[in-house]
């Protein structure tokens, strides 16, 4: 109820919500999806799907996964944009709304997000937006994907200035997991995206990171028992961090380890370099910082980091074309960049993070930034 001051009026909006969602992992999921979208239906006032996906994912999977619904005899349609990091702009998201409003889709929209992390961010915000919000789904076909961008309600795009300065937390209404699209997927994004799952075994768990050492050659093999278990693994190391931090208040900010110098990298190579490739040379920079400021990330754990990510075939060492300067410009109008000063997420070992009076990330002085590039090239 609105209070009345002397002022004015309160506008009383507390209220509790529940965006609790499942997690689907298996392979060869697509029929099924459809199946418990005919059920969503008929419990929910949604009516219409959109599929949003990309022009390399679109003939590969979207295809397919609108044809399962469609035999379903769900309303369902696909609607796609060129795929490409650098296509993860406001153009393709207005370009989107655009169609889903020409084609009626109103507030009964229920958004199925098919792609990799460009696609899940851009079609996320976009169900953030139409109709000031509607539900969506997430269906990655990347390692990036599943490992990383599909769990947690991240949704945005990126501006010149900067990766992902656009966007919402908005969380899924489920996430499906089908290890099976990872058999389309180019070797180079295949590696690029494990990048992420390795990630989480420094900043959480060590078990898990020793699993990764030992298991690599099948991962790489594309075993699906092996990817199933990386999928679940992932989604349990992730979700226990969103689950505490939704929105990035501290704790969730451990999942940006590699991410401040990594971006940079990857917008200073006109993002030839892949996300995941970034983001290795990235957590090459960070756990080179953490080794200098003597955070207990000893040499050994910076060894051990570095050859498992060398063991993806990734290229660790900063290309010589992008200069110590051109980074330390860039991480400074990176949004994690709060005051002007550049902060940096920190192992303390392997599976541990450090944490810096309730916050997970320091500020670091970029001569520091430049000694740990340096070493990194
Ligand atoms: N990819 C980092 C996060 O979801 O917070």
């Amino acid at each position: 109820m609105t209070t009345q001051t002397e002022d004015g009026v309160i506008i009383n909006l507390e209220r509790k919500i529940n965006e609790s969602y499942d997690i689907i992992i298996g392979s060869e999921l697509f029929p099924g999806i459809a199946q418990d979208l005919v059920l969503l239906k008929d419990e929910s006032k949604i009516s219409k799907f959109a599929i949003i996906t990309d022009s390399k994912v679109g003939p590969l999977h979207a295809v397919r996964l609108e044809s399962c619904l469609i035999e379903q005899g769900l309303d369902c349609r696909t609607f796609s944009f060129k795929a490409g990091e650098k296509n993860k702009n406001m153009d393709t998201v207005t370009r989107l709304l655009n169609q889903l409003g020409e084609a009626k889709y109103n507030r009964d929209t229920l958004i199925l997000a098919l792609g990799g992390g460009v696609v899940g961010d851009t079609a996320g915000l976009v169900a953030a937006l139409i109709n000031r919000g509607v539900p969506y789904v997430q269906i990655p076909t990347t390692t990036l994907s599943q490992a990383d961008s599909a769990v947690g309600g991240k949704t945005g795009v990126d501006l010149p200035a900067g990766k992902n300065l656009v966007g919402a937390f908005k969380q899924p209404l489920r996430v499906y997991m089908d290890v099976a699209t990872l058999d389309t997927l180019d070797d180079r994004n295949y590696r690029a995206g494990l990048v992420e799952v390795i990630k989480h075994g420094i900043i959480q768990d060590t078990n898990f990171f020793d699993y990764l050492e030992q298991n690599m050659d099948r991962i790489l093999a594309k075993d699906k028992e092996v990817l199933i278990y990386l999928a679940k693994q992932n989604s349990r190391i992730k979700g226990t961090v969103v689950e505490k931090d939704p929105n990035e208040k501290g704790l969730r900010r451990i999942l940006n380890y590699g991410h401040t110098a990594g971006h940079a990298i990857e917008t200073l190579s006109d993002y030839e370099l892949l996300h995941g490739e970034a983001i290795a040379m990235g957590i090459n920079v960070a756990g080179t910082i953490a080794y200098l400021s003597e955070t207990g990330f000893g040499p050994e754990d910076l060894g051990r980091q570095n050859r498992l990510l060398e063991r993806l075939g990734l290229q660790i060492r900063i290309p010589q074309h992008i200069t110590n300067k051109q980074i330390i410009e860039k991480t400074a109008s990176d949004k994690k960049a709060a005051s002007g000063k550049v902060r940096y997420c920190l192992p303390s070992g392997i599976g541990d993070m450090m944490e810096f009076d309730g916050v997970y990330s320091m500020p670091i002085e970029a001569n520091l930034v430049v000694k740990a590039i340096d070493m990194c090239r």
